[in-house]
């Protein structure tokens, strides 16, 4: 037989329950894993909010130990994962359970690869480099966007490399996902407008992606026109619970396309602008998000198209560069709709950063799966036009 593996795809996901209420059912699942002393990682913001006494509450009641862990600052670091590990291993835990946005889950996904093979967890940089699997491990995003929850990518910052790197394997999706919009309540505006760009750029790179393909297509489109309908409304209205699950829907969506068709460029040079000065990712992806549609667009039009038609634009008549024109200014109203305007040079990026910038945009594995393929100058460029 005489077939083209490069064109096949796989999908992965984990167990997912999605609803308001969701998040109660963590007791069951960790019993049904064998949890005797769940360790329960979060951050101090999530613990603040009430979330964290919460689900100790249920363990507790279902007759299981707790071990909370909250040592996790934004954009988790290396020392922290191993602060968690040595926890983990010391206090005899058997399940993790996560409750948080991307980094309480990065770093419960960390503390899972270094709990299993007894390492640090900077030997595990790269695409399948996982051999052992990790505990049993249920996350619950608190957030609508980054969706560590369903996603094989585990993001860790190396601060001695002032660099953030990627640990991409079927081995970090979790066993559960309990998705629960009632969690999302507690984000202010700017978060929900941060996490929201994010879930709409996975869904757009993802869509994009040479990885893309039919089983991903679906997510992704129905999480651009989810996200495109509700997201400025929900920012406007952060309580409003519909908008709220709309929006969590989405994000879910964005994160299984991207999980399985991985992502492109705005990731890759958003991780490096992560990494080197610790900022919000959903910022650093906004801020990039157009021009690299722009440097993208000739590469996948047709795709962009259907970007735009997701994005409720009527393509009909329209040649090419219409519609490049109508999709990166619906994407410059939404980012300005929900307060997302700044440029890089407010952020405190120098054009003296770019080079640095640009060559580890060009080590993150996200870059071998944009539409066009990137050089160090084409990066460059693009961080100089968002500067
Ligand atoms: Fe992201």
């Amino acid at each position: 037989m005489n077939q083209d593996v490069s064109a096949l795809r796989k999908f992965v996901s984990p167990e997912i329950v999605f609803g308001a209420g969701s998040r109660k059912a963590v007791a069951n699942f960790a019993s049904n894993f064998g949890a005797r002393h769940v360790f329960l990682v979060s951050d101090p913001g999530v613990e603040q909010a009430g979330w964290v006494a919460e689900i100790v509450d249920i363990l507790m009641a279902a007759g299981l130990r707790v071990t909370v862990f909250t040592g996790v600052s934004p954009n988790p670091k290396v020392d922290e994962v191993m602060a968690g590990a040595e926890l983990y291993r010391s206090s005899e835990c058997d399940v993790i359970v996560a409750i948080g946005g991307g980094s309480p889950m990065d770093c419960a996904k960390g503390i899972g690869i270094v709990s299993a093979h007894g390492r640090n967890i900077l030997e595990f940089e790269g695409v399948d480099t996982i051999t052992s699997p990790s505990p049993p491990m249920i996350l619950i995003p608190t957030t609508a966007g980054t969706s560590a929850d369903v996603s094989q990518f585990a993001i860790i910052s190396d601060p001695n490399r002032r660099f953030k790197f990627s640990i991409i394997s079927k081995a970090v999706v979790p066993d559960a996902a309990l998705i629960d919009p009632e969690v999302t309540e507690t984000m202010d505006g700017f978060l929900t407008a941060c996490t929201g760009v994010d879930a709409m750029v996975h869904a757009i790179e993802a869509f994009v992606s040479t990885g893309s393909g039919p089983l991903t297509d679906t997510h992704a489109l129905e999480a651009i026109r989810l996200i495109n309908r509700h997201l400025e409304p929900l920012v406007a209205n952060t309580s409003n619970p519909y908008l709220r699950e709309q929006v969590m829907l989405a994000s879910m969506q964005a994160g299984l396309a991207f999980s399985n068709a991985i992502l492109g460029a705005v990731h890759a040079m958003s991780h490096s602008l992560g990494g080197y000065l610790d900022l919000p990712h959903g910022l650093c992806n906004a801020l990039l998000l157009e021009h690299v549609v722009a440097f993208n667009f000739p590469f996948a039009e047709d795709r962009f198209r259907k970007v735009a038609e997701a994005m409720d634009i009527d393509t009909r008549g329209m040649n090419k560069t219409e519609i490049k024109k109508r999709l990166m200014n619906r994407i410059i109203e939404l980012k300005r709709t929900v307060g997302l305007e700044s440029r890089l040079a407010e952020l405190g990026v120098s054009v003296s950063d770019i080079p640095y910038l640009s060559g580890f945009a060009l080590q993150d594995p996200c870059i071998l799966t944009n539409p066009r393929k990137s050089s160090l100058r084409d990066v460059q460029v693009v961080y100089e036009e968002a500067l």
